[in-house]
């Protein structure tokens, strides 16, 4: 089902182009030896984040939405896909032409220094670190927009969340139904990226954003 990563370098430092998507990105390599491609989130990609919806279980999408949730509206995907790189944050990875996982964070209006964070990994593409990589990618892009803490709301039967963020230091700091977690970025690990420039990425992208 994978099909290769057709990425080339264009010759320029940090800068690798995907010759599917045509957009600049950057390559990850999971535990398992394959490689991922990752970048910021644009307008234009509200088709496939459809995809990578459609590609996401009933039970993936309760999850990530703490609802029944069939489809995404409109206003969700443009909430999801129009963003500043400044308070809202997001990556999406792909897997040659495959949507495989996005993560984002937005920053609290009520504290500039946190943000809250929400994660998903297509079914087919779970347990293999793109949930721990899309973490890490987070924690590093948060550090770069002065945010320290990322705070998660978590269902408590969700125990691959729960998991992930415990190995990655994540401290429990309300229970119940759903559980609250704090991650301090300073904790977290840099992320596995062997082509490309993660946070020239996120400049580009910011830059790009503000001129819209
Ligand atoms: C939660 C989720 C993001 C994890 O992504 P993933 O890519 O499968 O996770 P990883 O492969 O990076 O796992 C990293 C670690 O997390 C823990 N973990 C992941 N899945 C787990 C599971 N099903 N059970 C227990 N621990 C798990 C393990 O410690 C794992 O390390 P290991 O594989 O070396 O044991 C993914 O299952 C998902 O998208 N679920 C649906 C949406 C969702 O729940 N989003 C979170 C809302 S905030």
């Amino acid at each position: 089902m994978c099909r290769p990563n057709p990425s080339k370098s264009t010759g320029k430092t940090g800068v690798f182009v995907s010759t599917l998507t045509k957009q600049p990105t950057v390559r990850a390599e999971l535990p398992d030896g394959t490689t991922v491609e990752l970048r910021p989130i644009q307008p234009e990609d509200k088709d496939l984040m459809l995809e990578g919806f459609e590609r996401l279980s009933p039970r993936g999408r309760f999850m990530r939405f703490m609802a029944p949730t069939s489809r995404l509206t409109p206003t969700q995907l443009k909430y999801f896909s129009e963003l500043d790189f400044h308070d809202h944050v997001a990556w999406g990875v792909t897997s040659g032409a495959d949507p495989v996982a996005v993560g984002r964070f937005v920053r609290y209006e009520h504290d500039e220094t946190a943000a809250d964070v929400a994660v998903a990994v297509v079914d087919d593409f779970q347990r293999r670190g793109i949930g721990k990589l899309m973490c890490q990618v987070l924690a590093a892009s948060a550090r770069a927009r002065g945010i320290g803490l990322l705070h998660f709301d978590v269902l408590a039967e969700n125990t691959a969340m729960l998991g992930l963020l415990e190995s990655l230091g994540g401290v429990r700091v309300s229970g119940g139904e759903i559980v609250h977690l704090v991650l301090d970025v300073a904790k977290v690990g840099a992320p596995p990226i062997v082509e490309g420039d993660l946070l020239a990425l996120l400049e580009e992208a910011t830059q790009r954003a503000a001129g819209r």
